[in-house]
């Protein structure tokens, strides 16, 4: 028997989707409290929107490049969610950076996933970064997301090893890893707590 009221997700991607598939595949466990109700992606030509819809899952295509402004691509994401049943937005590999007004309309109902251990390294290239930097640890966290990019509440951390002769690749492969077993956990304890 599986969980009645479970935590109904939007997961937003914009590429190869590997986060999406590890939550998906955790949402098919009877016992975990969440689903999925829609996947959403700004870029029609993400691997994920593909996987998702083999999967049977409904998904939107919100194209930023069909707006002109963030307020008017937001919006048409907010017509699109309308049409699903949400509790939790999650951002999994989503490219776009969120105004703080639409993040207001979903007070501590965004979740995002970053490869760094926040609060070093926001934004992009943070394999290259640290190990530049000549960091011995690196990894991932889940996060709410704020006003301010990559600065929100820290719900957990997973690390692993920065290992001689790593380069941005291997690292990125080695803390992929670590997501793909935080994003679920994360959704599990929130399930828990809203
Ligand atoms: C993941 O490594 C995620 O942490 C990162 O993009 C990748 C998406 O992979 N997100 C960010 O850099 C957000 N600032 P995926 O599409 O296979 O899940």
């Amino acid at each position: 028997m599986g969980l009645k009221n479970k935590l109904k997700l939007a997961i937003f991607i914009s590429g190869r989707g590997s986060n999406m598939l590890s939550i998906m595949d955790a949402c098919n466990e009877p016992n975990f409290p969440a689903e999925i109700s829609v996947v959403l992606s700004n870029n029609p030509e993400a691997a994920g929107i593909i996987s998702a819809s083999n999967a049977g899952i409904a998904s939107e295509i919100v194209n930023h490049k069909e707006h002109d402004s963030r307020e008017s691509f937001e919006s048409e994401i907010q017509r699109k969610l309308k049409k699903h049943d949400v509790d939790l937005i999650v951002l999994a590999g989503f490219m776009r950076i969120l105004t703080p007004e639409f993040i207001e309309q979903w007070p501590d109902k965004i979740i995002n996933i970053h490869p760094s251990l926040l609060p070093e390294y926001k934004g992009l290239n943070t394999h290259e970064r640290a190990i530049n930097d000549g960091k011995s640890e690196a990894g991932c966290t889940v996060h709410f997301a704020s006003a301010e990019l990559d600065s929100g509440e820290i719900i957990l951390q997973r690390k692993v090893p920065i290992k001689n002769g790593d380069t941005p690749q291997t690292l990125a492969a080695r803390v992929l890893e670590q997501e793909h077993v935080a994003y679920p956990l994360a959704i599990k304890l929130l399930a828990s707590s809203l």
